[in-house]
């Protein structure tokens, strides 16, 4: 089994992720999700706010502008020092990472018996530019090349229209760009994707510093392995001092075993005072007018690359199907719903209005072609936990099949008692 070609393929299929703009022949680094894949990612984000925002009195959300003046990168020193290491090859001017031996690697493979030779790193910028209004010269901005900074600039409106008092998070889902040199592996590294960031401010204190670090480190990987990602593909790695972002005092990456080798699945920052104190920004402490600039714990996780690595997890082969074992929060759809027969009315209406009746809370599929276990097994294969049939005991009785994805057990459940057993399983 390929899983990266099989999840790729299913992916594509299925219509969880089609590459960008496929019919003028794609554009590297860019990805369009599909009616599942949209759901998918939804899912993620809605699970993430509910757990970093509602779940909890400290925080509150924002959604800033994607594009901001052009200061604030110069400020946070993005234009100057959010860079990556590129090198060209000496025959023919193709450019790469300079810290991706298996790109390398791969490359030189192509100039077949020459001997490649590669030019010194030179760094490369990876904010992404753009040109605003109509007449000459047109104003130079960029896309953010992290969420991030919409929330250090909006750090005073946030606390004078909230009045909420340190310690406390911003939280923010939205896209991000960067003219990476090199995207690939599928979307883990694209140049357009969404990030979804928690900034926890605190007083500038070490040891405190020390306590929230830990705390969001084991929140966050507990995070994926409550939905479902497997414990031992999942592990934290300290970045080395050379590694570190120009804003990083310290950094730990939660890592997922991919086909591809351990990678970043999400970032754990401390950014000390970097941000706010590049952008001039101070916290005056209501009840004692002690005024300083708070330091900052951040988690940076990507909302692409969690479906990705979802969709990884949860792939899986057995003798007659595919199963996709997603966390039920994060199934594109909750449940599907079959008449038994297709041609025999009174099971379709019946369907048609418990369909209707679980449609209200849950976004619910519908399938009436084919055999009963083909459906199923098209329904294992994007993940939806739950089955429930309608056959003509139904008509009788008002009970229903309901079929689990993982076991395929069935259970007779009154209708009446649908939503209710899918809220227990739910949990
Ligand atoms: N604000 C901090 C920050 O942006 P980062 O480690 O550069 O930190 C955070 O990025 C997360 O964003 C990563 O862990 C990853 O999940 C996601 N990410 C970063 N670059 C990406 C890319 N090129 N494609 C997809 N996701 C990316």
């Amino acid at each position: 089994m390929d899983l990266m070609a099989d999840v790729t393929s299913l992916a594509k299929r299925r219509g969880f992720i089609y590459p960008g703009s496929e019919i003028y022949g794609g554009l590297a680094g860019f990805w369009d999700y599909g009616p599942l894949g949209v759901e998918l990612k939804n899912n993620i984000k809605r699970q993430w706010w509910k757990d970093m925002v509602y779940d909890r009195d400290d925080v509150v959300g924002i959604d800033a502008a994607i594009i901001m003046n052009p200061e604030v990168w110069k400020a946070s020193g993005h234009l100057d020092a959010f860079t990556d290491p590129l090198v060209e090859c000496k025959i023919c001017h193709q450019r790469v990472r300079a810290d991706n031996e298996e790109i390398k690697k791969e490359h030189e493979k192509t100039h077949e018996d020459k001997k490649v030779e590669w030019t010194e790193p030179k760094s490369f910028n990876l904010m992404t530019e753009v040109f605003l209004g109509v007449t000459e010269p047109k104003q130079k901005a960029y896309l953010r090349g992290e969420i991030t900074q919409g929330v250090f600039v909006n750090f005073q409106n946030v606390i004078d229209s909230t009045r909420i008092k340190l310690p406390f998070g911003i939280a923010q889902i939205g896209k991000a760009f960067r003219n990476e040199i090199t995207p690939g592996n599928f979307t883990f590294r694209s140049r357009e994707f969404e990030q979804m960031e928690l900034e926890y401010f605190m007083r500038p204190d070490d040891k405190e510093a020390e306590k929230v670090f830990g705390f969001w480190k084991k929140e966050r990987m507990a995070w994926y392995v409550n939905l479902g990602v497997k414990k031992e593909n999942l592990r934290y790695r300290d970045h080395d001092p050379d590694e570190r972002a120009h804003y990083a005092r310290f950094a730990t990456d939660i890592e997922y075993n991919s086909p591809f080798g351990w990678k970043e699945f999400e970032g754990i920052h401390h950014r000390g005072d970097w941000d706010l104190g590049r952008h001039k920004l101070i916290y005056k402490d209501p009840d004692t007018n002690e005024e300083y600039t708070p330091w900052v714990i951040e988690t940076s996780g990507g909302v692409d690359r969690a479906a990705l690595f979802f969709l990884l997890d949860a792939y899986n082969e057995e003798k007659s199907r595919v199963i996709l074992k997603l966390h039920p929060k994060l199934a594109p759809f909750k449940l599907a719903v079959f008449p038994l027969l297709a041609n025999k009315e009174e099971l379709i209406n019946k369907a048609r209005e418990i369909h209707q009746i679980l449609s209200r809370n849950y976004f619910v599929a519908w399938d009436s072609r084919g055999n009963i276990g083909k459906r199923y097994f098209a329904q294992d294969e994007i993940g939806t936990p739950w089955c429930v049939t309608i056959d003509f005991q139904s008509l009788e009785d008002d009970t229903v099949t309901v079929r689990d994805r993982d076991t395929t057990k069935q259970e007779r459940v009154s209708v009446d008692k649908l939503p209710e057993y899918i809220e227990n399983k739910l949990g």
